[in-house]
């Protein structure tokens, strides 16, 4: 007899944390995105920031313009959090019908961040206006610390003490989503407030500890910001990730760079997984024996916390393998290199 391959179908999922870039390099990756997701956040570190609604227009109109022009997906635009940041920019932001969140980049801490603010405290006025009109708060949760330990400055973040904290108990109602989680101490904070507090996994964090981007040569393509960790928070990610609560959501931070520009001797940091990412969270899942759960991490708890309904059109994956590329086309003479490039991953997307 002829056993049919593992099959599961789930609600095409969203990505609720992307970087689809501009210009030449959006229009050579958009696809991969867009092709797997029903829609996604996205995110606004160009250079200018995006800013302003008439920003996030423009820049939506050239995202659809790489999409063929029966597209479903929908591009949920953020605005870029700055010390400048009026109460009047948010209730700008709320009145237009495509701007899903306001994106804050600890200055220095990240690609693309160079305008951020350098405290939460420095945005007090739009952060109250964000609680007024229910417009959510997207996190880089690291400190800005001259000197403070890379490791050190996400658990910082989300401590006791810390920034997010403080900010939270100043404004109980205010929306926030903490991205990128890479640490017990983010999960921690999570579970431990109420359903206005969520957070992101990507591919990577559950998976990779520092070891996989130091051990025995530096791993430039497993590189991205906050910094993998260590075991005890890849497994507290992977665990959240997989344990069904709805607090817990996907968003891949897919972040593309050039080959050159991460081979380098100031590599830039991201991860490139849009092409591959449901396969390798679909692998994780099974790992954990929690394929049901896949559904609602991927396709409904991202949804249902920006007021969206989930697809109405399904996407098939397949326990077959995938190979994954060596490279993408990305800019000219400077392809981009996917996480786990050239490595065969057991889920595969079905034709
Ligand atoms: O690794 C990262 N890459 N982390 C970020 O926060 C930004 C991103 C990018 O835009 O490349
Ligand atoms: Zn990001």
């Amino acid at each position: 007899m002829v056993r049919k391959p593992k099959t599961i179908t789930i609600r095409r999922p969203w990505d609720m944390h992307f970087h689809a870039r501009d210009g030449e390099a959006m229009a050579a990756v958009i696809n991969h995105t867009a092709s797997v997701y029903a829609g996604g956040i996205v995110m606004p570190n160009l250079s200018p920031p995006v800013t302003t609604v008439v920003m996030a227009e423009s820049y939506m109109t050239r995202l659809m313009a790489c999409l063929p022009a029966d597209t479903k997906f929908i591009p949920m635009m953020t605005l870029y959090l700055t010390a400048k940041t009026t109460p009047e920019d948010v209730y700008a932001a709320a009145k237009s019908a495509f701007i899903y969140a306001y994106k804050y980049y600890p200055k220095g801490q990240t690609t693309g961040s160079g305008d951020g603010a350098s405290s939460l405290f420095q945005c007090l006025p739009a952060i109250a206006a964000m609680q007024d009109v229910g417009m959510p708060l997207l996190v880089h949760g690291e400190t800005v610390h001259p000197g403070m330990l890379i490791f050190n400055k996400e658990r910082h973040f989300y401590g006791m003490n810390g920034e997010l904290a403080r900010i939270i108990a100043a404004h109980l109602e205010l929306k926030v989503s903490c991205e990128h989680m890479t640490s017990v101490e983010a999960v921690d904070f999570v579970k431990n407030h109420g359903a206005n507090i969520v957070g992101t996994i990507t591919p990577q964090h559950p998976d990779i500890t520092i070891n996989d981007v130091l051990e025995g040569g530096i791993k430039p393509h497993n590189y991205c910001l906050p910094i993998a960790k260590e075991e005890a928070d890849r497994q507290a990610l992977f665990d959240a990730m997989t344990s069904g609560d709805s607090k817990f959501f996907l968003g891949t931070d897919s972040a593309p760079h050039g080959k050159l520009d991460k081979e380098s001797a100031c590599g830039c940091a991201g991860c490139y997984t849009a092409p591959h990412s449901l396969m390798l969270y679909a692998t994780m899942f099974e790992k954990a024996n929690a394929l049901d759960r896949l559904a609602g991490f991927a396709s409904e708890y991202g949804p249902k916390f920006y007021g969206l309904p989930v697809s109405d059109e399904t996407i098939t994956l397949v326990k077959k393998d995938y190979s994954v590329p060596d490279s993408y086309e990305f800019k000219p003479g400077n392809p981009v290199i996917p996480f786990r490039f050239g490595k065969t991953i057991p889920w595969s997307i079905a034709a």
